[in-house]
């Protein structure tokens, strides 16, 4: 019988992880610049966390959550995202994150939800994130989504739009909720029984159907920032001048309430015209009640989380490249067991010294020893026979223009390779 992963899920190969790791790291360098500390967080949680935090009535909830009973009857969760987690280990681990100060923690990680797989959508995919915690000032919103800019433009993708809304806060959402229901009542027969149910529960939700036959009909829809109360307007607008004080250019797009429910005022999307349907290559927002619903005392926040697997894609086709890796410096074959067992002592040595090196372990033959080298790309290849080991001397062929030499000791290789 065959394996193959699970629907959904993909090997991310080495080739894909050179380029992953080009774009993790210069991810965190640019989260570094700005002070953000790393937090690595379960990739299970109790179930109900998510529930509380991202909301029952998502569908991230509601029918994306891998959740499992454990041996002992918990009801634990794959993590669908990263954010509840951060928020439960800030409030678990309250000595170490001071109250008054702003907390600024990063995090990266296989995230799990159960989606129909497409392109650029998968069951386990990853995620790089940050979440601020202690400021309910608009120039936090500004300054994070500068970054988020920031992280993109250093990785040569310049074709990016940004969206912006605002979702409200507990005074004024149940006017937006009020609006959206006069405006959906009318359509509301000609829409899926998912929105249908959510009309009463939670008619945001209706807004983030994935349903193409219900989005044709939110056109004419009425632009609930025109709902918003004095404090989350004049939020929304330093939040939109600060944006264009610092010449990021952004579209306010009045559809835009993101599939979590915990997010109040300022929402975003970075998005790829590259990407087709998936189109969303980093969210976040405001979500300023969440660490209170956690049990927490009332504490602002804003964070986002960049799609790893669609940063990928756009990178790939871009062709944009990452700085060359280092290749293998030695490709040493050894004839026999104890051939071998020299070439073995003589990679470690040479790797001390911090020199890239391999071993042909396949078998005696050195035609295939040196094919498997240029295979490689190495840059020369040492052959270690009877002769070799009798006359304590080394055969090194330089592969690059098939050259040949001796020397007496593996320093004097050594030495050449670091000049
Ligand atoms: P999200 O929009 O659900 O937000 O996910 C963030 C990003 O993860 C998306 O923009 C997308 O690039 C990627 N993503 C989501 N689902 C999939 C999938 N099935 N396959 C591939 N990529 C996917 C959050 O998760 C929030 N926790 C972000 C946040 C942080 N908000 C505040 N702080």
């Amino acid at each position: 019988m065959k394996f193959s992963s699970p629907r959904g899920t993909r090997d991310i190969l080495p080739e894909e992880c050179d380029v992953w790791r080009h774009i993790t790291n210069t991810i965190i360098t640019i989260f570094q610049l700005y002070n953000y500390q790393e937090i690595k967080t379960p990739i299970f949680e109790s179930s109900e966390l998510f529930q509380r935090a991202v909301g029952d009535e998502t569908d991230i909830v509601e029918k994306e959550m891998y959740v499992f009973e454990d041996k002992g009857k918990r009801s634990l969760a794959l993590r669908p995202e990263g954010t509840a987690s951060v928020v439960r280990a800030y409030l678990q681990n309250q000595s170490t994150f001071q109250k008054n100060k702003l907390v600024k923690l990063f995090y990266s990680g296989p995230m799990f939800r159960y989606e129909r797989p497409q392109t650029g959508r998968y069951r386990q995919f990853y995620q790089i994130g940050v979440e601020t915690i202690g400021s309910q000032l608009p120039m936090i919103d500004a300054e994070v989504m500068a970054m988020g800019v920031q992280i993109f433009k250093k990785l040569g993708i310049d074709d990016i739009t940004i969206a912006v809304h605002s979702v409200g806060c507990d005074v004024c959402r149940p006017v937006i909720r009020e609006r959206l229901k006069d405006f959906v009542a009318s359509i509301l027969p000609n829409l899926c029984t998912d929105c249908q149910n959510r009309y009463e529960k939670n008619p945001l939700r209706i807004l983030d159907c994935k349903n193409s036959d219900c989005q044709t009909y939110f056109a004419g829809m009425p632009d609930m920032v025109n709902a918003l109360c004095h404090e989350c307007n004049d939020h929304f607008i330093t939040v939109l001048n600060l944006l264009e004080d610092n010449k990021i250019k952004h579209e306010v797009d009045s559809h835009l309430v993101r599939g979590l429910d915990y997010y109040t005022k300022t929402v975003f999307e970075i998005r790829s015209s590259l990407l087709g349907a998936q189109n969303a290559i980093c969210g976040g927002g405001r979500y300023d009640n969440l660490i209170s619903v956690m049990g927490g005392r009332k504490t602002p926040a804003f964070g986002f989380a960049i799609g790893m697997d669609r940063l990928h894609m756009v990178f790939n086709q871009l062709k944009l490249s990452v700085p060359d890796k280092a290749g293998i410096d030695v490709f040493l074959i050894g004839l026999g067991t104890v051939g071998q067992d020299k070439a073995l002592k003589i990679a470690n040595v040479l790797r001390q010294e911090h020199i890239h090196s391999e071993v042909f372990l396949k078998s005696n033959s050195v035609k295939n020893g040196i094919r498997d080298a240029v295979q490689l790309g190495a840059k020369y290849a040492i052959i270690i026979g009877e002769n070799e080991l009798e006359n304590n001397h080394f055969t090194v062929k330089k592969l690059e223009d098939k050259t040949q030499f001796e020397i007496k000791d593996i320093q004097e290789l050594i030495d050449r390779i670091n000049k």
